[in-house]
This record gives structure tokens, C-alpha cells and sequence, in this order.
């Protein structure tokens, strides 16, 4: 294998594609269907917030190593990372899949290695090894095919990518081989072998699991509000528990992973997924309450001092530090707030971003000094920054001030 084409150059695609030409050595054809995206690729810039990638994807340019195209080439692997949405009530959309995995059966020829690594209900990839055989059934057996999830981190993704542990879910064995060949390429964590059913339930349960731990601190941290305890402070006692970890609850769940793959599960096994459909709507609720209370604490400060206030909205990305609004909570606390209080007295923060297609930005410092409330609803590290809240009222999702 030497020569792999990558389909989708997105969060996961596109560092995926570049780490395997820097430390793989193979040679690169990273296809995205978005013109803007291959020519900013091509150009040396990266059009996603990642720390040290743009250096690797300027060596491996320069290496002849990678080049961004919007159309397929042949190769003699190619590797699906394009979206896997949900639709209406949230049923999974595997139409991205499906329409770029239909753009390389052309170039398919015996030999060749096909790799899923988006996200995907269980069931996927016979999917799509149906579509490929209708078309080519001369390639039946005479491929292999694997469904590898990814498990990075954005903003961590040069350590991830090469560190992580991964599973391998081959149609057959000779498959899994083939995969775990591609992939000790550039991955120095473990590979693990198993079936593609497995792989792709693998990934779906990750973050499901995930997603249940959230809600039971999300569920505690409206419990104590309710109670007058702070979760903040209560948490860390009942973590020093030997076999107790709570995590840190937040304005609610985001993220095109923690927040859409547990509706993967749900929707196929609707009796049997009480537990990962209730932290599902425990989660999409923190949201809600987090907005239900920033508009009373607007509305008190309406009777009490007889004028609006200017109320600070800090973060609208769905974690700290990136870029990404993606199911992000925080940007549904600004959009349901914003429907009663739709006027300049509210300023929407977001220190990554440099514009938004819809809200005009304030700078944080600006915002904090000029707000009479201020809600805190990601932590991002700029916020750490802000000190003294004089007689400010403080709303904080996050913990930002880490007690
Ligand atoms: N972002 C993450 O942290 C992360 C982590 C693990 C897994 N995943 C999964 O990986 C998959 C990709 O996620 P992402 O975050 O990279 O998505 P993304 O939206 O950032 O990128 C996907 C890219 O694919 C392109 N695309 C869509 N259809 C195409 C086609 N037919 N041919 C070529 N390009 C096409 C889009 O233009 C886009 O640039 C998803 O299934 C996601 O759930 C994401």
C-alpha cells in the first residue's frame, strides 16, 4: 500500500490524512467535495482549529507527499471520513457514507483496502459492501474491507491520532490484517482485531457511555441547585470515594460524537436503550434549564433595579478552547435567550471565532467589564483570565473559577 486516497477532510480526515503522510510515508489524495476546503488545503493552511498541524501539513506538501483534490484518484486504499448526522427524530444519516463510498467504486480494483472510519450505526458497512457488490461483483472477496473508528480529540489530535488504541473491525480476518497493516503505519498505540458489528457498536457504546456519566452530573448538578448544596464543592467529596468518579457537569452535552451517537443506538434498539435515551434527554434538559435560568435572573434584575441589564453570554463553541458549535449546547442557551432578549444589551462572546454568520461578537474583556450578569457556559482559558467581579451577578455553567 502506498498510495491511499482519503474521502472527507474534516475534523477527522483531514489530521488523519496528514499524520499518515508525514509518519506513514505513504502518498496522499485527500478528496473533499468542498472546493473551498481543497484549495486551502492545497494552499498550506489548515481550515480547522488544530495546534502544530498546519506546520505538518506545509512538510508534507512540500514533500510531495499530500495533495488535496475534489475528486477521487486511484489508489490502493481508500478511507471514509465524511459526516454521519442525524436526521428529523434523530435518525441516523449515513447518506454521506453511502454517496462517498459510491464515488470510489470506480476506482476499486482488486487488492484494494476500503475503510469506514466515520461513525456509524451497526449495520453500515454490510451496507456498503452491498452498494460496491451490486455494482462490482467481480470484487467480492477479492477486496478488504474495515470498519476503524476514530477515537481523537480535537485540539489534541497530533498525540491522539499516534497514541490511541484502536479497534479493527474486519468483514473477514484477512481484512482485519490488511487494516492493522495500514494502520501500524503511523499508530503506535494497540490495535485490536475483531468483527465489524463489534467496531461499530464499539464506537457508538464509547461515547454513549460517556454521554450517561454527563447526565448523572448534569441530573446532580440541578438536584443541588434546587437543595442550595454547591455541586461544585460536592462532587470532589464524594470522588474521594475509592470507587466513586463523578465528572464535572456542564450547560449541557454538544459535539457531533457524545451528543449524536447514543441516538444511533437508540433508534435501533428502542426497548433495550431506556437508560442511554434518558441521559440523552437529561442532557438536551441542562440546556434548557440553563437558559430558563439566565432569563428569570434578566427578568429579576428588571424588577429589582428598573433597567435592562447588559448581560455577558461567554462561549458558544461546545467545549473549551475550539472553534467547534457543532450540537453545541451554549450556542442553544444564546439562541433561546436571544428570542426574548434580541437587543444590544446582550453580548455574545466566543474568543475562537473571529466572526459568526449570525451573532455579532464582542470581545471577552469588553463584554465582562461592560455586564451587570455574566454567564459563564464554556471555559474557555480566556475567561480563567477575568478577575473581580465587583458587584456583577455571575452565572457559572462551568466552573470556571474551578473551586
Ligand atoms: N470530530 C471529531 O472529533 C470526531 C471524532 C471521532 C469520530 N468522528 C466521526 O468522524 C466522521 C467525520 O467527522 P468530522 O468531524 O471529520 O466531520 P466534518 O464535517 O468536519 O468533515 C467532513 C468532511 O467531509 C466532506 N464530505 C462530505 N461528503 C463528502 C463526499 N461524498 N466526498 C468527499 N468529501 C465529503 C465535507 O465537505 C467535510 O469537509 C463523523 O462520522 C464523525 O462522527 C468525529
Amino acid at each position: 500500500m502506498k498510495d491511499i486516497c482519503f474521502i472527507g477532510l474534516g475534523y477527522v480526515g483531514l489530521p488523519t490524512a496528514i499524520i499518515a503522510a508525514d509518519k506513514g510515508n505513504f502518498n496522499i489524495t485527500g478528496v473533499d467535495t468542498n472546493k473551498k476546503i481543497v484549495d486551502k488545503t492545497n494552499k498550506g493552511q489548515l481550515h480547522i482549529e488544530e495546534p502544530g498541524m498546519e506546520e505538518i501539513l506545509q512538510k508534507v506538501i512540500k514533500k510531495g507527499k499530500f495533495k488535496a483534490s475534489v475528486k477521487p484518484v486511484v489508489c490502493d486504499a481508500y478511507i471514509i471520513a465524511v459526516p454521519t448526522p442525524f436526521k428529523g427524530k434523530h435518525l441516523p444519516d449515513i447518506s454521506y457514507v453511502e454517496s462517498a463510498t459510491r464515488s470510489v467504486i470506480s476506482f476499486l480494483k482488486k487488492g484494494d483496502l476500503f475503510i469506514i472510519e466515520s461513525t456509524s450505526p451497526v449495520g453500515t458497512m454490510d451496507k456498503m459492501a452491498d452498494i460496491i457488490f451490486d455494482e462490482r461483483p467481480e470484487l467480492k472477496e477479492n477486496i478488504f474491507m474495515a470498519y476503524c473508528p476514530e477515537r481523537i480529540l480535537p485540539g489534541n489530535v497530533i498525540y491522539e491520532l499516534s497514541h490511541n488504541d484502536r479497534t479493527i473491525g474486519g468483514i473477514n480476518d484477512a481484512s482485519s490484517d490488511k487494516a492493522m497493516e495500514f494502520y501500524s503505519a503511523f499508530v503506535d498505540g494497540n490495535l485490536y482485531k475483531t468483527n465489524t458489528h463489534t467496531a461499530e457498536m464499539c464506537k457508538l457504546v464509547e461515547n454513549s457511555s460517556r454521554d450517561v456519566e454527563i447526565a448523572f452530573a448534569n441530573e446532580l448538578s440541578m438536584i443541588c441547585d434546587k437543595a442550595g448544596i454547591n455541586v461544585y464543592e460536592l462532587i470532589p467529596l464524594a470522588n474521594k470515594h475509592p470507587r466513586v468518579n463523578i465528572l464535572q457537569p456542564g450547560c449541557g452535552v454538544g459535539g457531533h460524537c457524545i451528543a449524536v451517537d447514543p441516538y444511533f443506538i437508540t433508534f435501533a434498539f428502542p426497548e433495550e436503550s431506556k437508560m442511554i435515551a434518558t441521559a440523552r434527554k437529561v442532557n438536551n434538559y441542562k440546556a434548557s434549564w440553563c437558559a430558563e435560568k439566565i432569563k428569570n435572573t434578566i427578568l429579576n434584575f428588571i424588577i429589582e433595579h428598573k433597567k435592562k441589564p447588559y448581560v455577558a453570554m461567554m462561549g458558544l463553541s461546545f467545549k473549551p478552547d475550539i472553534d467547534d458549535l457543532r450540537e453545541s449546547p451554549a450556542k442553544y442557551i444564546v439562541s433561546n435567550v436571544i428570542q426574548e432578549y434580541n437587543n444590544e444589551d446582550l453580548m455574545i462572546v466566543e474568543p475562537n471565532l473571529k466572526i459568526h454568520n449570525i451573532y455579532k461578537l464582542t470581545n471577552y474583556k469588553e463584554a465582562w467589564e461592560k455586564a451587570d450578569i455574566v454567564v459563564f457556559l464554556v471555559a474557555h482559558k480566556e475567561f480563567k483570565t477575568l478577575a473581580g467581579k465587583g458587584n456583577k451577578i455571575i452565572l457559572d455553567f462551568c466552573n470556571i473559577n474551578k473551586i
